[in-house]
């Protein structure tokens, strides 16, 4: 199939980076004592990309995560999402910016134990849907879609204690993506995951970013499940020291090889 060579004009560019971060900065002050958690770091990511974060225990990679989803502000630098200046938001503005455009996905899963799986993906809905200028209803088709993808569909009428490790990570992530955002961020997503779940959980992000056109940066500490990654960019001690170019691959293709 033939490649346009340039976008109509009333669409963005496909190259338009939907994450730079320019020279980002964070300095923690915890009392007298101030703490570097990062110094200069810049990358972009684009549409659609994959990319793993890897690096010890300290170098500051859940750091970045909390100032790309602007849960905190970086000391130093800028960052540019889908090209608005976040740094430059109000507080009401960034809030707006990350409930449509950024989905988490934590190690601990982080579900509301009161409710049912799919209580907690409705909300997560309710949440994106607050201040937006048009209300979107409950994408059912797209639910569908993902209890599918993530291999939950009879198991949304249990509450997360009812569920497996694995059946919980998988409930956070559909939670995620309910919202369609452009951006998800998963700091350590298979963290407490043995390797079959880790597995299934990698394979339906890998597949979610591919079908949806969604950008994944996701932190890990296995180095196999970076290479499911277009990109991999190796942090210490609180800057980026290398980016490499991952295999890009499926882990079931990756690891049975
Ligand atoms: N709220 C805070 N106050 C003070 N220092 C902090 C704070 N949060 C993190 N730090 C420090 O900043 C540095 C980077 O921490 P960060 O949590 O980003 O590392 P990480 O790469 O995610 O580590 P891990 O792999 O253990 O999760 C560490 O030295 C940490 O002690
Ligand atoms: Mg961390």
């Amino acid at each position: 199939m033939a490649t346009p060579t340039s976008s109509p004009p009333d669409r963005p560019s496909v190259t338009k980076p939907i994450i730079e971060a320019r020279q980002l900065g964070k300095v923690y002050h915890s009392g007298k004592l101030a703490v570097t958690a990062l110094s200069d770091v810049s990358f972009t990511a684009d549409p659609g990309e994959f990319v793993a974060i890897v690096g010890p225990s300290g170098s500051g990679k859940s750091t970045l995560f909390y100032i790309l989803g602007g849960l905190t502000q970086a000391t130093s630098g800028s960052l540019y999402i889908d090209g608005a200046e976040f740094s430059r938001m109000s507080d009401i503005e960034r809030t707006r910016m990350r409930r449509a455009k950024i989905g988490f996905v934590f190690q601990r899963f982080n579900l509301l134990p009161t409710l049912t799986a799919m209580g907690n993906i409705e909300i997560a809905h309710d949440i994106a849907n607050l201040g937006a200028q048009e209300k979107t209803p409950l994408d059912r088709p797209l639910l569908d879609h993902l209890a599918d993808l993530m291999g939950i569909k009879g198991r949304l009428n249990h509450r997360p204690s009812e569920l497996s490790g694995g059946e919980q990570q998988r409930v956070a992530i559909a939670r995620a993506l309910i919202s369609r955002p452009a951006i998800v961020l998963a700091d350590e997503p298979t963290g407490n995951l043995d390797t079959k779940n880790s597995e299934a959980v990698l394979d339906m992000l890998r597949r979610s970013s591919r079908e949806l056109n969604q950008t994944v940066l996701m932190i890990t500490h296995n180095p196999e499940a970076a290479q499911i990654a277009d990109r991999i960019i190796h942090m210490r001690d609180g800057r980026i020291r290398t980016i490499e170019k991952g295999a890009a691959r499926l882990v079931h293709e990756a690891w049975t090889e």
